[in-house]
C-alpha cells in the first residue's frame, strides 16, 4: 500500500465520518477492504489515525463509531461564504473591534490579552489590587440575596442609583446654579455604550463632531459606528486651543464636542480654569454641546475643587456628562451613567433603551451598595496615594531608561503616561517586539481620530506588579534601540 493511497483512505473516511451522526457505526473492516480496494492493515492504520484525531471511537469486539462531541464534527468545513454577499463592505469600526479582539493578530492596541508573565502596560483597566474587592464581593452577595436577583429594572435605571449619580455631580454645583436631578440621569451598562447613543442623539450620520486628538479609542470606535464624521481639535498641554476650536466650529458647522476635560486618556491633560471658561464660551457661541467624559473621576491623585466637572456649572443643558464606575468599582460591574438635561436627555435615553433595554438591577444595586459604604471613601483616599506612587515609579523609569522620550506631562490623575518617541521609530515593530520580550505597550496610532501626528505609546501605571515597571521600561529602551 503506497503512502498516497493510505492517506487517501484516511481522507475518504474523514469525509464519511463528518457526514454521519455521532454514534453511527462505521462499516466493518471487511467492507472497507472491499469498497476501498485496500488491505486490512491499511484499514487498521487509517482507523488508528481517526481515533487519534478524536473522530472515531473503537470499542474492541463491538465496532468503530463516529465519536460524540464537538471533536467528532470538527472537520466539517463550515461554509459561511453566503454571508459575504449579505454583509457587504465592512465598516472600519467593525474591523477595528475584530482586530483588537484577536490574540496573535499582530494587533498593537490596548485590548489585546496579556500573555502569562508579561508586564501589562497597555491595558486600560486597573490592577485588581486597586479595586475595593471586599466591598464588591459583599455587595454582590447582598444583591444576589435580594429581590433584584429576579427583577427587571426601570429603563432609566434604579431610582436610588440615579439619585446617587445626580448628587455626586451636584456636590460641585456652585450657588445660583440649578443642580442636575435624578430625572436627568440614565444608567448605562458602562459608558462605552453611552458614547454611540450620545453621538447618534446629537449628530445625524455624516454630520461633524469635534473631538480632542489624541483621544480615547472607544470614542473613535463609537463615532465610527454612529456614522458621524470626527473633526480633530487642535490642542496642547492645557487642553484644546480656544481660538482654533472657534475656527473649527465656524468652518464645519459642528454642534458637538467630545472631550475629557480632566486626566484625559491618553494624554493626562487637565484643562485649566481659564481654558474651561473659554471653551464653554466657544460652545455657547456656536450653539454646541460639550460631551464631557469624566471617566477618571475616581482616579484623581488629589482632591482639587478647581477641577470639578464642567457639567456641575451648567444648568443650560449644554454639557452631556458621562461618569463610569466600571474601572474604579470593578470591571465586572459594568455600570455608568449619562446626565443630560432637556430634550437631548430623552433622545439619549431612547437610544440607550433601543440597544440595551435596561441595565441589570443586580449590577446597579451592587454598584450603589459599594459606593454607599463608608469604606468606599477610605478606599478612594488610599487609591489616590497608590496611583501617585505608581505614576512616579513609571515616570522615573521613563526618565532613567528612555532619555530620548518626551512625556506629555506628569498627570495629576488617570491611569496613563503618554510618551512621544523619536519620529524614526517603527512603532508597530516596537510594540510587537516588546510583546515578544514580555512587555505589553499600546501604540498611540489608534488613538488619533485622523493621521497620527507623531510616534507615541501609552503606558498604563495602574496594571499589576509595579515592581516590574523599571525592568519593563529598560526592555522597551532596548527594543527601541533596534526599532529606530
Ligand atoms: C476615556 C474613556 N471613556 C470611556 C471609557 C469606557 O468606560 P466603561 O465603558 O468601562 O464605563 C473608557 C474606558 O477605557 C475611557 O478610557
Amino acid at each position: 500500500m503506497s503512502q498516497s493511497s493510505s492517506a487517501r483512505l484516511v481522507e475518504e473516511l474523514r469525509g464519511w465520518v463528518v457526514g454521519h451522526a455521532p454514534g453511527t457505526r462505521l462499516p466493518a473492516t471487511r467492507a472497507l477492504v472491499r469498497d476501498h480496494g485496500v488491505g486490512p492493515g491499511t484499514v487498521q492504520t487509517a482507523l488508528r489515525t481517526l481515533t487519534a484525531e478524536g473522530l472515531v471511537d473503537t470499542r474492541p469486539g463491538v465496532g468503530t463509531f463516529v465519536a460524540a462531541g464537538p471533536t467528532g464534527r470538527r472537520l466539517r468545513p463550515a461554509d459561511y461564504s453566503w454571508q459575504a454577499g449579505a454583509l457587504g463592505a465592512a465598516s472600519t469600526a467593525g474591523t477595528a473591534v475584530a482586530a483588537t479582539a484577536t490574540p496573535g493578530s499582530g494587533d498593537d492596541g490596548p485590548l489585546r490579552p496579556t500573555p502569562e508573565d508579561a508586564v501589562s502596560l497597555h491595558n486600560g483597566y486597573p490592577d485588581r489590587r486597586l479595586l475595593p474587592e471586599k466591598l464588591v464581593r459583599q455587595a454582590l452577595v447582598r444583591a444576589a440575596r435580594s429581590d433584584v436577583a429576579v427583577a427587571a429594572a426601570p429603563r432609566a435605571g434604579v431610582a436610588e442609583l440615579r439619585q446617587w449619580f445626580a448628587r455626586e455631580l451636584g456636590r460641585h454645583t456652585p450657588a445660583g446654579t440649578t443642580p442636575a436631578a435624578a430625572a436627568d440621569v440614565t444608567v448605562l451598562p458602562g459608558t462605552q455604550s453611552g458614547l454611540a447613543a450620545i453621538f447618534r442623539a446629537v449628530a445625524s450620520p455624516g454630520a461633524p463632531v469635534v473631538i480632542e486628538s489624541p483621544t480615547y479609542w472607544g470614542a473613535i470606535l463609537a463615532a465610527g459606528e454612529s456614522g458621524v464624521t470626527l473633526v480633530p481639535a487642535v490642542g496642547g498641554g492645557d487642553g484644546p486651543e480656544p481660538v482654533e476650536l472657534d475656527r473649527t466650529f465656524a468652518r464645519t458647522g459642528a454642534r458637538a464636542f467630545y472631550a475629557q476635560p480632566r486626566y484625559a486618556n491618553p494624554t493626562g491633560t487637565t484643562w485649566s480654569p481659564t481654558r474651561r471658561r473659554e471653551i464653554l464660551d466657544v460652545l455657547a457661541r456656536h450653539g454646541a454641546f460639550l460631551i464631557e467624559d469624566d471617566w477618571a473621576n475616581d482616579f484623581g491623585m488629589t482632591e482639587d475643587p478647581e477641577h470639578a466637572p464642567l457639567a456641575a456649572q451648567d444648568d443650560a443643558g449644554r454639557v452631556i456628562y458621562l461618569r463610569s464606575l466600571t474601572k474604579s468599582v470593578s470591571p465586572a460591574l459594568r455600570v455608568g451613567a449619562v446626565i443630560a438635561r432637556g430634550p437631548v436627555g430623552e433622545r439619549i435615553r431612547a437610544n440607550v433603551t433601543a440597544s440595551a433595554m435596561y441595565v441589570s438591577p443586580l449590577l446597579q444595586v451592587a454598584a450603589l451598595d459599594v459606593v454607599s459604604q463608608p469604606a468606599w471613601r477610605t478606599h478612594r483616599a488610599s487609591l489616590r496615594g497608590q496611583l501617585r506612587s505608581r505614576r512616579d515609579l513609571l515616570v522615573d523609569a521613563v526618565h532613567t531608561h528612555l532619555p530620548e522620550a518626551v512625556l506629555s506631562g506628569v498627570p495629576g490623575g488617570g491611569l496613563n503616561l503618554w510618551v512621544r518617541l523619536p519620529d524614526t521609530t517603527d512603532l508597530h515593530r516596537l510594540v510587537v517586539d516588546c510583546e515578544r520580550a514580555g512587555v505589553m505597550i499600546a501604540s498611540g496610532n489608534g488613538l488619533f481620530p485622523a493621521e497620527p501626528t507623531g510616534k507615541f505609546i501609552r503606558l498604563n501605571f495602574a496594571g499589576p506588579d509595579p515592581g516590574r515597571f523599571d525592568p519593563a521600561v529598560r526592555t522597551i529602551a532596548e527594543v527601541l534601540a533596534r526599532c529606530c
